[in-house]
């Protein structure tokens, strides 16, 4: 008997791609890129001198959101902006954890008013807890929900007194991350989780080490010892800034070395080609704002 259930252990933990990986629906809010452009420089992404196709970008960003619906999920827009190029990356624009929305403060002037139209669209969505933010918040750029702790980023974008906030204003745990590859700027582009803690079982999340300080990869090793560990490779096309549904993982059509370390963890790697979106240093995640509750 202790003989069957030691080897049932054991290759649980030699082949974790015999873990269920089971999803579970979402709701997200994203913004059409209809205004879309890099006109500024706010991230070593962008090159206003490169040039932008508008309409690929919004083909692009449509079939992000035909994927995220194939797979089951309800996606909500938000009416885009003329002037506001950056809009289309929702996630900086508010962190929803069980309904309670703490809205966003962005760093650079030019993308300053994104925040109160995110605010109005909560206001009007029916939501009844919307706080805004005192310090530098990019949302979802720099915070990551793991169903059991936010992990927040810092160093670039996001004030490390928005974390104090975030965690006041959610009431959750926050776990502050420091971040220092200027590539890297946000949490997002660096981290994120695979499968949110349930059942007992710990959150999974991936993340790239060298965009961190030493410290925060102490503490990320410590809390996540079983972390997909990802390479430079993957990072460089933004294949970091992916979305999972703790099945599912929507990443950039590049990040083939990324995806087939995911297949060998049991999830499903569903690649989407972002390339326009990229030369603003944005991917997939970036283009989508998680509504949890
Ligand atoms: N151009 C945008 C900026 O630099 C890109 C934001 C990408 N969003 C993200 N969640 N990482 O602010």
């Amino acid at each position: 008997h202790t003989f069957r259930s030691m080897t049932l252990l054991s290759e649980t933990a030699a082949h974790p791609a015999a873990v269920e990986r089971v999803p579970t629906t979402r709701r997200y809010l994203m913004c059409e890129p209809k205004y879309f452009t890099v006109e500024y420089v706010i991230n070593p992404w962008m090159d206003p001198d490169q040039p932008v196709d508008t309409a690929k970008a919004v083909e692009q960003w449509t079939a992000l959101k035909e994927t995220y619906e194939r797979l089951g999920h309800k996606v909500e827009t938000i009416e885009p902006e003329p002037g506001l190029p950056d809009m289309v990356f929702s996630a900086n624009s508010g962190t929803v954890v069980d309904g309670r929305v703490l809205g966003s403060r962005f760093r650079a002037p030019q993308r300053a008013a994104e925040a109160d139209h995110f605010r109005r669209w909560f206001l009007d969505n029916g939501y009844r807890d919307v706080v805004m933010p005192e310090r530098i918040n990019e949302a979802e750029g720099d915070f990551a929900w793991t169903g059991e702790v936010l992990l927040a980023g810092t160093g670039f974008r996001t004030d490390p007194g928005a974390h104090a906030e975030a965690q006041e204003t959610l009431g959750v745990p926050v776990v502050s991350l420091h971040l220092v590859d200027p590539r890297y700027y946000h949490l997002d582009v660096a981290l994120f989780v695979l499968s949110e803690a349930h059942d007992g079982r710990r959150a999974e999340i991936a993340y790239y080490p060298a965009a961190f300080s030493e410290g925060t990869q102490r503490v990320l090793a410590r809390l996540f010892p079983d972390a997909v560990i990802c390479t430079e490779e993957d990072a460089a096309c933004l294949g970091i800034n992916a979305v999972s549904d703790g099945r599912n993982v929507v990443l950039p059509v590049e990040a083939t070395r990324l995806a087939a370390v995911l297949t060998a963890r049991g999830y499903e790697p569903v690649m989407v080609d972002i390339s326009e979106l990229r030369k603003s240093g944005g991917g997939p995640k970036c283009c989508t704002m998680e509504l949890r509750g």
